[in-house]
């Protein structure tokens, strides 16, 4: 793989030199990992936003001009034609299944979709207005104490169970989340409907109605589950990996990359873009006025939903989302005046030059949140579908890097700033 060399000299005449190599698509790399061996120097790279921590053959993204693949599959063409256990099974095992594997998939995962009842206990044991995302992070993180018989991260049997009990018990689990929230019962599954379909009825189903999940709903939901399945080496992917790279156990490192996407500038940018809009709506603040605010340097105002660390350009999966959103508001009759300010807004700011210049597009957050409420979907909830779909993502991460001949445990290094060696003061 490696191709050439660059060589990296001092002041003083050290030298490296370092190899260089590119993947399939994308930047080529310097390979850094003998620079501090041979000229004493370490890289300093806040944010990691110049460093790649591993070699990954799930998703590409080209943030430049708007392209994400998920295994060389553009998400236009996914979103179009698959569902999403078939995206599920391509991101875990790298290639479209046949009619046999995907059946034998989705019957794998549907066995699987019961929680034992001491988790529906112990969700009961969160106090009545815990939020959601506080719920699902504690839980997640106790599946561990309930599947000791396939917590050993070095066979890969035990991988892969472990993989398909989270993806087919995370709807079951959030389910739990938002109906304990509400008082409601908690819906046993029901393993002859589809994965999305079955969410559908354990989030709105009662135990005394028949419940027929609406079309439309299950297809804007299987969309937006698509779109968020993988996003290669985000926050929280790359928690899960360094969280795993200790050789946590595959539910504490899931437990973890959840409680790294519940951050505003992650996974809950889309509850945020929903309140902005909200707020604007009724505050009768004009476009203009949103906008001069978001670019005030002494305002920390962020117009939320907006920028992305990769995307310079349209994000792809804002603009098929952005589609849906048309559709389902026809359909539903959901939250016009919402989703015609977030037009107002996104057209604004496509020709506003602060905008232009640092490349800020409407990033999925920004519609995503408007299907959701369209949907009844409460905002405290909006994370945990984020988390939901994102599952099969950092799984498949997790389970890439336990085969990497290349893993290590994840440690940066740090340029110490604090005070210089000195004495403890001699008491007298
Ligand atoms: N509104 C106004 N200005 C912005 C915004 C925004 N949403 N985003 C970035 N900028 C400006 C910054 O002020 C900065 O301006 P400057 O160069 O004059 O100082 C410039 O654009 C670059 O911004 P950074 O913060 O350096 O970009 P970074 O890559 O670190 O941040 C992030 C990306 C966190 C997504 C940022 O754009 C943001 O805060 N957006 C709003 C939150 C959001 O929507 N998050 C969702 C991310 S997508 C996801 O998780 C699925």
């Amino acid at each position: 793989m490696t191709d050439r060399t660059t060589t990296v000299t001092t002041d003083d005449g050290r030298e490296a030199k370092l190899p260089t190599f590119g993947g399939t698509h994308g930047p080529e790399v310097v390979d850094v990992r003998t620079l501090q061996k041979e000229t004493g120097l370490f890289t300093y790279d806040p944010g990691y936003a110049s460093t790649s921590s591993c070699k990954s053959k799930i998703t590409f993204i080209d943030g430049n001009e708007g392209v994400l693949l998920y295994r060389g599959y553009p998400i236009e063409q996914l979103a179009e034609s698959s569902n999403y256990l078939e995206v599920c099974y391509l991101l875990m095992y790298g290639e479209l299944p046949n009619d046999t594997q995907s059946e034998q998939f989705t019957s794998n995962i549907m066995q699987h979709t019961m929680v034992h009842e001491n988790i529906r206990d112990f969700i009961n044991g969160f106090r009545y207005d815990a939020h959601p995302m506080a719920m699902l992070v504690g839980t997640v993180g106790a599946l561990s104490s309930f599947y000791h018989d396939s917590l050993d991260i070095n066979n890969p049997e035990h991988r892969e169970i472990s993989a398909h009990r989270l993806i087919a018990k995370m709807p079951t689990i959030a389910s739990y989340c938002y109906n304990h929230h509400r008082g409601m019962p908690f819906m046993y599954p029901d393993n002859d409907l589809s994965y999305v379909e079955n969410f559908t009825r354990m989030m709105f189903a009662v135990p005394a109605e028949d419940f027929k999940p609406s079309p439309v709903a299950v297809k804007a939901l299987e969309l937006i589950m698509i779109l968020h399945a993988d996003h290669e080496q985000n926050a929280s992917t790359s928690t899960v990996r360094l969280t795993g790279s200790s050789g946590a156990n595959p539910f504490a490192s899931i437990a973890a990359g959840i409680a790294c996407l519940w951050g505003p500038a992650h996974g809950g940018a889309n509850e945020a873009a929903i309140n902005m809009l909200d707020n604007i709506l009724h505050s009768g603040e004009t476009i203009e006025q949103t906008i001069a605010r978001a670019k005030d340097k002494n305002d920390p105002f962020r117009l939320m939903g907006f920028g992305h660390r990769v995307y310079k350009n349209f994000d792809p999966r804002a603009k098929l989302i952005q589609k849906m959103c048309h559709d389902l508001l026809a359909d539903l009759g959901g939250d016009q005046p919402l989703f015609q300010l977030a037009m107002e807004l996104e057209k604004a700011t496509l020709a506003d030059q602060y905008f232009i210049d640092r490349k800020l597009y409407p990033n999925v957050d920004f519609y995503s949140g408007i299907i959701l409420r369209a949907l009844g979907i409460p905002m405290n909830m909006f994370t945990v579908m984020f988390a939901m779909s994102r599952t099969v993502g950092w799984i498949s991460h997790w389970m890439e890097m336990h085969t990497d001949p290349e893993f290590r445990i994840g440690r940066p290094q740090q340029v110490y700033i604090g005070a210089a060696k000195r004495d403890y003061p001699k008491k007298s």
